[in-house]
């Protein structure tokens, strides 16, 4: 199959439905410093913000870390198994609606987040009419998506284990940690006003971390015998030496309009 072929949106559906949860259960249990990329993302949206999109909830992670007195915090996505979770962990409002389709009117909010869902949901250009349009002048979007560095060597040479035992690396739908995302905002009148990179780690102390790790990627070209043999690598490692780190670099990027 090639990358062309593959029915994103089916597989998208199957895999929120399936796996309700999972992305939160490895990004909120992933570390840097002090915090978790949620609360990272979260800590680009200032405190006058009073009525924030969270677009591509999934479970609420960041609409929870956003929510605060006298601010709304609405948690958009898809996916209704998603939502369910969200709805039992936080106060929402929680609504099912498609991100190329936001039911809001224009210049209605304060500001945007997004952990992932720029990457996910396509295309990425009509994704933007959509925020931009409904964020108020002045508004903010801060969206944050994996990427491809800061990784030092050790990170790459984990990884390149786990791809050479999967024969594929996970896959967006969108483009890669979000590239020309600049030229992007610039064509929809956004100012990026930020541009940083951070490294999360998650650490694997047992064969139930290795499923979960691996179980939140999106492998939409991969049998499950290979997904089994990655985990297979990360258990021997943790026999052997008791834990195996899994660096997750992010990226986000703030811009107002
Ligand atoms: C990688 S998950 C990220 C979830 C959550 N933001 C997080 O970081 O834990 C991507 C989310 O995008 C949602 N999604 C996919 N296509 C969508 C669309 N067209 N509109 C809204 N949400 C969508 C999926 O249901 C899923 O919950």
């Amino acid at each position: 199959m090639t990358d062309d072929e593959i029915d994103w949106p089916r597989y998208l559906a199957d895999f929120h439905r399936d796996r309700a949860g999972v992305v939160e259960a490895v990004l909120s249990r992933s570390v840097g410093g002090d915090h978790t990329p949620y609360r990272w993302l979260a800590r680009a949206v200032g405190g006058g913000a009073r009525t924030v999109l969270d677009l591509a909830c999934g479970s609420g992670p960041v609409s929870r870390e956003l929510t605060g007195d006298g601010r709304t915090v609405i948690g958009l996505d898809l996916s209704s198994a998603e939502l369910r979770l969200a709805a039992e962990r936080g106060p929402g409002p929680w609504i099912r609606g498609d991100g190329l389709r936001l039911p809001f009117k224009d210049g209605s909010l304060d500001a945007v987040t997004s952990s992932i869902g720029l990457v996910v949901i396509t295309p990425l250009t009509a994704l933007m009419a959509e925020i931009t349009r409904v964020l108020r002048p002045g508004g903010v979007l801060a969206a944050m998506a994996p990427a491809l560095r800061p990784l030092s060597p050790s990170d790459l040479r984990i990884l390149a284990r786990i791809n050479t035992r999967l024969r594929g690396k996970p896959q967006f739908p969108g483009p890669v940690e979000l590239a020309g995302f600049t030229k992007t905002l610039q064509a929809y009148g956004m100012r990026r006003v930020e541009d940083q990179r951070e490294r999360y780690r998650f650490t694997v102390t047992s064969r139930a971390d290795a499923e979960l790790v691996l179980s939140a990627l999106y492998l939409p070209q991969t049998r499950w015998s290979r997904v089994e043999a990655a985990i297979e690598l990360l258990q021997d490692r943790v026999a052997r030496k008791g834990s195996v780190d899994i660096t997750i670099p992010m990226r986000r990027v703030v811009a107002i309009k």
